[in-house]
């Protein structure tokens, strides 16, 4: 049996873990953390997989050590800068998701240019969720359909499931299949709240630094043997 898996959301979690059973500081868990995602990220295409989403940096993450925040965002641009055109020449579209005004100038101004730059690509797409929070992203799309009401541009009774989804920073974009989270912890994390209504959840042991292609294949192997059902019998 076989389910359709047109798109995967990943909680990377445990770089700081994985950093410490080694002596090394946090950033290198980090480091390491960023290369293992370049790796799914290239094994997830060649699987054939449109879209996956990857929880980068939380509005929660703001509040960490501001030395571990300078790094995440070091580390940010140099990938921005170089190692996502791997993905541009793999035919890969790039998308960001989160609250914008937080971060720096200059990195925004690069998100736009490799979201400009890989606009056109349509082997699949890869979601960087940064400074990203579902309830803040729920708010926002509550605010916007708020604001079309009070303009007389759409009626109470138009507000539906679709129209919502559309206001989301997610819009056009389908609902994740399939979560997975990396590194024992079971939680949700203000990721996605909205799109994960219906997915199949994964938890694995697995620190992220350490997660592999091999084991990616093994979760959607899982994946197929499940039966969704969205609420029907
Ligand atoms: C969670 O591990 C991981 C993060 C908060 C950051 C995730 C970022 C990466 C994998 C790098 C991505 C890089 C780019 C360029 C997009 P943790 O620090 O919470 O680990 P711990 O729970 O073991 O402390």
């Amino acid at each position: 049996m076989s389910n359709e898996l047109e798109h995967i959301a990943i909680i990377m979690d445990g770089n700081g873990r994985w950093a410490k059973k080694r002596n090394l500081p946090r950033s290198a868990g980090h480091k390491k953390g960023a290369e293992t995602l370049q790796e799914i990220v290239k094994g997830a295409s060649e699987m054939g997989i449109k879209y996956m989403t990857v929880y980068a940096f939380s509005t929660e993450n703001w509040k960490r050590d501001k030395s571990e925040v300078d790094y995440l965002m070091d580390l940010l641009r140099h990938y921005l800068k170089s190692e996502f055109d791997e993905i541009n020449k793999q035919g890969g579209r790039i998308l960001f998701i989160g609250e914008r005004n937080m971060l720096d100038d200059d990195i925004v101004a690069q998100m736009e240019n490799i979201e400009n730059k890989t606009s056109g690509n349509d082997k699949f797409t890869f979601i960087v969720a940064l400074s990203y929070g579902s309830r803040a992203e729920i708010l926002s799309a509550v605010k916007k359909v708020s604001s079309s009401v009070a303009k007389g541009d759409i009626l109470v009774e138009d507000i539906d499931e679709n129209l919502f989804s559309s206001m989301l920073y997610t819009r056009n974009i389908p609902d994740p299949d399939l979560v997975i989270r990396t590194s024992g912890e079971q939680r949700i994390s203000n990721y996605l709240l909205w799109q994960l209504a219906y997915s199949e959840l994964f938890f694995t042991k697995t620190l992220w630094p350490d997660f592999t292609v091999a084991e990616l294949k093994e979760i959607i192997n899982d994946f197929n043997s499940r039966e969704r059902r969205y609420g029907k019998v």
